[in-house]
């Protein structure tokens, strides 16, 4: 049977905390662009579906000074941090404990209807994106961020990033029944649903438009929560994925070198 949440352990890991932290503070200044070229009023309902610590969902809250932000996740220890985190801006913005397999939600309740960083992480995702589709208003927008991890890149040096990604992503994919190329087949998926106006832009993660101890800091925590299983998903050892982890992070660090990660931002309207 399909494991729905296959990733739980590395989402519930000390590390997942930094792992969110550091990709807002690398991604949230080029998404809030994307996000105001929506041209959406500020009284408006928002659902951020797999929120974890927050991070998105208190942007929104703070973006949307006027709106009610709706935050669920099925990670009751990042609903908890969240909640302890921005209690400022409670009620408007509120943690509940709702999966986004099924939001128990009535149809057409949101204006915009957020989901960051959540859907290569679980198998199904046009199941998820229809759901999402569900709950959102006529004219109103699903914002996306699909991540694709072929869209990483590093330079060469004793070790070659692109062989341990090219072994990692198929097996580890194949092995959680998640598609870690979602950034790519969003477009696919949310055509099938039947929505409009759907775009795709990318924020450039890189060594020249974020500092390289933010971009470090995410490379950091992925090592952090992620080499013990793709050793256990790979040829590689943990060593050798930690070895490899560092390599990028040395890569990033060194002030003469560049590496980029192009984040996928796609969103649709619903008609
Ligand atoms: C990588 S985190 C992204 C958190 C947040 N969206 C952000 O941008 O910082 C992915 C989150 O999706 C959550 N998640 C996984 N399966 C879920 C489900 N079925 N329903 C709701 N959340 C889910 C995880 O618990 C985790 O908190």
């Amino acid at each position: 049977m399909t494991d729905l949440n296959p990733q739980a352990k590395q989402m519930a890991d000390a590390s997942m905390v930094r792992t969110l932290d550091a990709q807002a503070r690398a991604i949230w200044p080029q998404e809030v662009e994307l996000i105001r070229r929506y041209a959406l009023p500020d009284d408006i309902h928002i659902l951020d579906a797999g929120c974890g610590t927050g991070e998105g969902s208190s942007r929104l809250a703070e973006l949307f000074p006027r709106a009610t932000v709706l935050a669920v996740d099925i990670l009751d220890r990042h609903l908890e941090l969240a909640r302890s985190r921005f209690g400022r801006l409670a009620p408007r913005l509120t943690f509940e404990h709702r999966s986004v397999f099924d939001l128990g939600v009535p149809d057409r309740t949101y204006d915009l209807t957020v989901c960051r960083h959540v859907i290569h992480s679980i198998p199904l995702p046009d199941q998820v994106l229809a759901e999402l589709a569900r709950v959102t208003r006529r004219g109103g927008r699903l914002h996306l961020i699909p991540e694709d991890y072929g869209m990483l890149h590093f330079q060469r040096g004793a070790l070659d990033p692109r062989e341990f990604w090219h072994e990692v992503l198929d097996r580890f994919g194949r092995a959680t029944e998640t598609d870690l190329f979602v950034g790519r087949t969003a477009f696919r998926i949310l055509v099938r649903l039947g929505l409009e106006n759907i775009t795709v832009d990318y924020v450039v993660v890189d060594t020249v438009r974020v500092s390289r101890e933010i971009f470090a800091a995410i490379i950091e925590a992925w090592r952090d929560g992620y080499a013990e299983a793709t050793a256990a998903y790979s040829r590689f050892t943990r060593e050798q994925a930690v070895a490899y982890f560092d390599h990028m992070i040395a890569n990033i660090r060194d002030p003469h070198g560049y590496a980029v990660w192009m984040v996928p931002v796609v969103s649709a309207r619903v008609p």
